[in-house]
């Protein structure tokens, strides 16, 4: 059976706004080349940063080796020397490309799944959207386009935008994305509230470091491409049990980081390897296995849903931390600040962390979803709406990239946290048999089964 999209999905889909898009550049989710155990930092490779490197090595001189997670928290997100603090990333002369930024029919797809379970909610008055690591906007952007040319949809809901960013220089771009030069900085360290401004359309926007401060109340929830930033573990299996891979420095050579096997159990080794685990190396996201805890939470308690949207697996994969910068592959422990860390997203680990209390969708290919969701006819739209050969051929490219399974199409995935209430088909009033079949469907849900425009 085909899902309702209960919007006037044709109508969206028939606009030809063409937003401009960056030359094309390197997606970053190739696989790891670079095996980890015994690898230490090639001689070869550019002079490290020396404040990061030099940070890393006096405290693993002090108290340590340091776990994986320490070490990409500690270069992704250090408040003064990070890789996400200090840099925009994205884009084709920064060090990877992403969906939203490849091509705007990835957000406005997205734009009309929110609205849609919305509208699956019973349209409640107010609408928080809430995006995790935003980039450079984008996606936001695309997304309040769909709201704005469906007002008449939700022009009846109080509608709110919630960023939560831990990086300045992209928040700056997000500002200038999102609310040109209407912003304002908070008053003081106290206000959870970093940021502040309103859209061309005056809908209010803040920026928050963490999820924890956006206030409660019907939200919907995006990531896109934040939850292989966040700092995962990494444990192997050896003759004496689980043992958790460490950061260590290269007795041999100063200036170089090196993994080491911790010689005892670690808290996290004892704790987040699941029972009956097959796999001989495991990579355990813990700190996204709190953030899905506190979606899921926030959907129980103030209604909403949650789409993630990542490369990942099922809980098949092993060594999948790697590093990008310049569009290559680039060894996780070299240049230390320089390079982005990924890792790939384990939704097993995401359902079994949500627990019972929501209901989970997915993952299912990034391929399916935007089909089900009706790409195929928005490009025709675009396409139509467009004289311009190379802005054709782009539109058609964008497409391929977003879609080839060769591509990004299967090796991205899309997940969602959704109210249980979402998903249960009404019971029938005392004495009434509304269904033959005592097992009925469960209510479709955009891009997770086929659409049917209405
Ligand atoms: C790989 S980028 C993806 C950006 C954007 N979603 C896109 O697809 O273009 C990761 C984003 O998450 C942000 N980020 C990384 N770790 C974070 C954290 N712990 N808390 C909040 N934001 C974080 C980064 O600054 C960046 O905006």
């Amino acid at each position: 059976m085909g899902a309702f999209v209960g919007v006037k999905t044709s109508y969206l889909i028939s606009r030809s706004f063409i937003r401009p898009v960056s030359p094309s550049a390197a997606v970053r989710w190739r696989p790891a080349q670079l095996r980890l155990f015994c690898s230490s930092s090639s001689p070869d490779e550019q002079k490290p940063r020396p404040s990061m490197l030099r940070h890393l090595t006096s405290k693993i001189k002090a108290t340590g080796p340091i776990t994986v997670a320490e070490y990409m928290r500690e270069v992704l997100t250090n408040p003064v020397t990070g890789y996400y603090v200090k840099n925009s990333m994205l884009g084709a002369d920064g060090d990877f490309i992403t969906s939203p930024e490849i091509s705007q029919m990835f957000g406005e797809l997205v734009g009309i799944w929110i609205i849609s379970e919305w509208m699956g909610a019973g349209r409640p008055k107010q609408l928080q959207l809430v995006e995790l690591g935003p980039g450079k906007g984008s996606l936001a952007a695309d997304v309040l386009r769909v709201f704005r040319q469906l007002s008449s949809v939700v022009g009846g809901a109080s509608v709110s935008l919630h960023l939560v960013e831990v990086s300045p220089v992209l928040a700056r771009l997000q500002a200038d994305a999102l609310t040109g030069s209407s912003g304002e900085e908070a008053d003081g360290d106290e206000d959870p509230v970093y940021h502040r401004g309103r859209t061309r359309d005056g809908l209010p926007v803040s920026w928050y470091r963490r999820l924890d401060d956006v206030p409660a109340g019907f939200s919907v929830f995006v990531a896109q491409e934040f939850f292989d930033a966040l700092p995962i573990h990494k444990f192997q299996r050896t003759d004496r049990g689980w043992r958790e891979v460490m950061v260590d420095v290269d007795p041999e050579k100063e200036e170089q980081l090196r993994f080491v096997l911790a010689p005892s159990p670690t808290l996290a080794s004892s704790t987040l390897i699941q029972a009956g685990e097959r796999r001989n190396h495991v990579e355990v996201c813990a700190e996204g296995g709190a953030i899905i805890q506190q979606l899921a939470r926030r959907i129980t308690d103030g209604g909403g849903a949650a789409l993630i949207a990542d490369y990942g697996h099922d809980g098949t994969k092993t060594d999948t931390f790697r590093g990008f910068k310049g569009h290559q592959l680039h060894d996780v422990l070299s240049s230390p600040g320089s390079a982005d860390l990924t890792a790939d997203v384990d939704f097993s680990y995401l359902r079994k962390t949500a627990g019972g209390g929501v209901a989970c969708l997915g993952p299912v290919s990034q391929r399916n979803f935007l089909k089900n969701m009706g790409i195929d006819a928005r490009l025709q739209v675009l396409l139509r709406s467009c004289a311009d050969p190379s802005v054709r051929q782009q539109l058609i490219s964008s497409y391929d990239m977003l879609m080839n399974p060769k591509k990004m199409g299967e090796r991205f995935h899309f997940f969602s946290l959704l109210q249980l209430s979402r998903l249960a088909r009404p019971t029938a009033p005392n004495g009434l048999k509304l269904e033959k079949n005592k097992n009925p469907a469960p209510l479709p849900v955009a891009g997770f089964t086929e659409l049917q425009y209405s």
